[in-house]
């Protein structure tokens, strides 16, 4: 497929949106400080698959934030685990995501799979990986190439 543009200047810090690239859903997220930190906070002792690498993710993107900009994160919106399209809970007392402690992040509706602002998996629940990246790169400060 084709790649697909995204113009970011108007994703508000907090907020997500979301574009179709080969008929499926990628989430741009644009990361709060907040966000990021309590991102960053997590350990490893969390999360069921912390040494992302190829090809849940294209070698260039490195970091717990699995991003080119810390603040812009960029997934594919479809849960690991069986394939349905997980919910964006951002708020630490997201409400409905089975854990008082959430960061916040996407909580997977279909068999409770949990996942970070970076799309990193937590341990004990039914997916076994992290949502993939796609490939992506910025033309400009505003627009995401996709693909
Ligand atoms: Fe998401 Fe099963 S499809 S938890």
């Amino acid at each position: 497929g084709a790649p697909v543009q995204a113009d970011i200047s108007k994703l508000e810090p907090g907020q997500r949106m979301t574009v179709e690239w080969r008929g499926r859903p990628i989430w741009i997220i644009n990361r709060t400080p907040e966000m990021i930190e309590r991102t960053e906070a997590l350990g490893a002792d969390s999360l069921a698959d912390p040494e992302s690498e190829v090809p849940q993710q294209p070698a260039y993107i490195q970091g717990g934030l699995r991003s080119i900009r810390p603040e812009i994160g960029v997934l594919i919106g479809i849960c690991t685990h069986l394939g349905c399209s997980p919910l964006y809970r951002p708020e630490p007392d997201a409400e409905g995501v089975g854990v008082s402690n959430w960061p916040g992040g996407f909580f997977c509706p279909c068999h409770g799979s949990r996942f970070d602002l970076a799309g990193r998996v937590f341990s004990n629940v039914p997916a076994p990986t992290n949502l993939e990246v796609p490939p992506y790169r910025f033309e400009g400060d505003d627009i995401i190439v996709v693909g």
